[in-house]
């Protein structure tokens, strides 16, 4: 029998109870990286609510890999232990705990969203703002800092952040990796023709532009466990003209699964402010389709995914073999339970004993 949203996935020695994993989700709710009581009620309830999968918002692998001040990080040795706090509660709620390892590049320094004072520019030197790097000095936006190109040597700097990160990650407890190459963060903005003008080997044509994702990835698939699944977020397509494509994305992914790549986790866009994106009921998923039946590799949907029906045809008709929520599940962190009502498998998740009273 094919699966559906409420089948198990089992993937190398881990098993996610649903198809459902609830999607990063920055909280902006850090001091100096560290994770706090917030992050334990906000990534715990979710897993209360009975997605087979948490992960954790995107932690930057340094400092200066923050999108906002506020950001997660496990750029230290201290950040492991409440990280460990987290982990342990997810798993004893029967979901699977994972995080984001990211590093913003030219995106990184700007305000958070409802903090200070508008999100999405750059803070200011009084603020505590920092230099921001990429792989060449073309600035995001006029409101984000210009960063300053990257040399080799720094390049291998920060992917040696991404492996010390990575084993972190492990101590603390997580048994899911994503690496985040999406949404015009680092990885991406080296990927993508728009944001890449270097001229060296991590510049210029695809195999060159890919390289810094391709290295990242064989660094950190090295010091993660092998029995544990290791995955990628890519933006799949720049939605538009001269930027990175689907095709290329198909290509990427066959490279990064012979890296030893588990799933990639199929989101788009980010690296421009002039993409005109289609935003609709999961008006991602044909990405995943596409890069699930022409890489052969297993892909996590995510993007405007709301409803059980919805979810569940995804999975089905293999569109993909995992789906991720991230708005609705701020909305409802019980969406998996519901969900498992709408598709009539709720034998398939019990409510929590604690809670069972108030659904019965
Ligand atoms: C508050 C918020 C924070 C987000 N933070 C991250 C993040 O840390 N990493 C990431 O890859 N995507 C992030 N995203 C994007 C989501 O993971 C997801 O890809 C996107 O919202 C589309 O899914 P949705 O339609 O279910 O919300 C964030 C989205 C929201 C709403």
């Amino acid at each position: 029998m094919s699966p559906h949203l409420f089948s198990t996935l089992s993937m190398k020695g881990i098993t996610l109870r649903n198809r459902i994993g609830v999607s990063p989700m920055c909280q902006y709710s850090a001091e100096d990286g560290t994770p706090n009581d917030w992050h334990l009620v906000h990534l715990g309830s979710r897993a209360v609510g009975g997605a087979g999968l948490v992960i954790a918002e995107a932690t930057a692998v340094e400092a200066r890999g923050r999108i906002s001040p506020e950001d997660l990080g496990i750029y230290k040795e201290e950040h492991i232990p409440p990280f460990r706090r987290i982990t342990d509660f997810i798993r004893k709620q029967g979901a699977v705990p994972g995080i984001q390892l990211a590093h913003a590049g030219r995106k990184a320094s700007t305000y958070s969203p409802w903090k200070q004072k508008v999100s999405g520019i750059a803070v200011s030197d009084e603020d505590g703002g920092w230099e921001v790097v990429g792989p060449s000095s073309t600035p995001f936006s006029e409101d984000h800092r210009t960063p300053r190109e990257l040399s080799s040597g720094e390049i291998a700097e920060i992917q040696e952040a991404f492996r010390l990160a990575t084993a972190r990650a492990r101590e603390a407890g997580f048994e899911w990796m994503e690496l985040h190459g999406a949404h015009g963060y680092l990885a991406h903005s080296f990927y993508s023709p728009l944001s890449n003008q270097r001229t060296d080997r991590y510049g210029g044509n695809f195999e060159n532009r890919i390289r810094f994702l391709v290295e990242t990835a064989r660094l950190m698939r090295k010091e993660w466990p092998e029995e544990l699944p290791f995955t990628v977020r890519l933006s799949c397509s720049d939605w538009v003209k001269g930027g990175w494509t689907l095709e290329d994305s198909v290509d990427l992914a066959k490279r990064l699964k012979e890296e030893g790549v588990d799933l990639i986790d199929c989101s788009s866009g980010g690296n421009t402010l002039k993409a005109p994106i289609p935003v609709g009921a999961g008006y991602q998923v044909p990405f995943a389709e596409t890069i699930r039946c022409s890489a052969g590799i297993a892909t996590a949907a995510v993007g405007l995914i709301t409803q059980g029906m919805q979810a569940d045809e995804i999975i089905r008709n293999g569109r993909a073999d995992l789906v991720l929520l991230a708005r609705e599940m701020l909305r409802d962190p019980y969406w998996p339970l519901r969900a498992s009502r709408q598709v009539h498998q709720e034998a398939a998740l019990p409510v929590p004993p604690q809670y069972e009273r108030g659904w019965n």
